[in-house]
């Protein structure tokens, strides 16, 4: 009998078919919607392999429910905190995410997007100029800052922390500053960056604090009131992490307070919701999870997945792995 592999929510159609030239079933969870939890009790039932997304919450409960053949969460997605690794590699089966240099330059582009929106101000003279108010050129009007030169400080230095340097120093000519747990010479000798071992001293230097780390017990609320303090008061926040990494009445309060100039935000403390005075805020620009939402980005993303569930049901050792090796 063939292998089946069962989908969350629909994926683009490359992933799919690889998997079924494989010569596994494919069941693909048909509504646009996220399952409830008891609804992915029920689903997952009978899955050699599952492949999830991240409003999955893939808890031990899960994997019991879906029976002792499934080897293998294939998360689409490169963050990980809905799966309990713990619990995965307990009953051995594999967990793998979706890292590619496709994804790392998706979402480092939109950290771009984020920051040129910002120091520039374009989401607020486009609805300046959607309600009537361009009245003629005024070498006053919306004044900005440019990008060249100023220090964009990068917490967390995986793939995607890497990507942005890239584009910093080679495309925006920016000084880089990095926090990560370890250092990189090779890194910095490539990109003239600079290393600070402590958050604490990156913060009150850097013109855009930029987050891309995993979210961990040790990163839930990596930017709390008192690292909003540090910061510049002219410097921008953005996080095209995970949400909990920030913790959103710290930074309502660090705006309200007038502690940093703005932040561009992909990813949410309670997403899908969204703290009102956010919502109310000129120098906010807000997208909806989307910074690695490109078409490349997402056939690269089930192109891996894929990849790591027929590797997985062959017998092999899936590439992404996870939890243990
Ligand atoms: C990821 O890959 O973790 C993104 O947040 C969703 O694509």
């Amino acid at each position: 009998m063939a292998k089946l592999v069962k989908v969350t929510h629909k994926i683009p159609e490359n992933g799919v078919k690889m998997l079924k030239d494989a010569g596994f079933d494919v069941e693909v969870f048909p509504e646009a919607q996220p399952m409830s939890h008891a609804d992915l009790l029920k689903f997952v039932k009978g899955a050699d392999a599952l492949i999830s997304l991240l409003f999955d919450k893939i808890d031990s409960a899960v994997l019991d429910a879906a029976g002792s053949q499934l080897k293998i969460v294939a998360n689409y997605a490169v963050g990980f905190d809905n799966v309990d690794l713990q619990a995965a590699s307990e009953r051995k089966i594999f967990v793998t995410n979706t890292p590619h240099p496709t994804i790392s330059d998706a979402v480092a582009e939109h950290t771009f997007a984020l920051m040129n929106n910002l120091a520039r101000r374009i989401d607020e003279s486009d609805r300046f100029v959607r309600a009537g108010k361009y009245k003629g050129f005024d070498p006053d009007l919306m004044l900005g800052e440019s990008l060249e030169g100023k220090i964009v400080g990068i917490v967390g230095l995986g793939r995607i922390g890497s990507e942005v340097a890239r584009h910093a120093s080679g495309g925006f000519g920016m000084k880089v500053l990095y926090n990560d747990i370890k250092r990189n010479e090779e890194f910095e000798a490539t990109y003239a960056a600079k290393f600070e071992e402590k958050i604490e001293d990156l913060l009150p230097k850097a013109d855009f604090v930029t987050l891309h780390v995993p979210l961990l017990p040790a990163t839930q609320h990596l930017m709390n009131k008192d690292r909003f303090k540090l910061m510049k008061k002219s410097a921008f926040l953005i996080n095209t992490s995970r949400g909990p990494v920030v913790e959103e009445a710290a930074l309502v309060w660090a705006l309200q307070k007038k502690l940093i100039a703005g932040a561009g935000l992909d990813v949410y403390e309670f997403e899908p919701k969204i703290a009102k005075e956010l919502l109310a805020k000129e120098n906010v620009i807000l997208t909806p999870h989307t910074a690695s939402a490109t078409v490349e980005a997402r056939e690269a993303m089930a192109e891996v997945a894929a990849a790591n569930v027929i590797a997985a049901l062959k017998g092999e050792t899936p590439e992404n792995i996870i939890n243990h090796k």
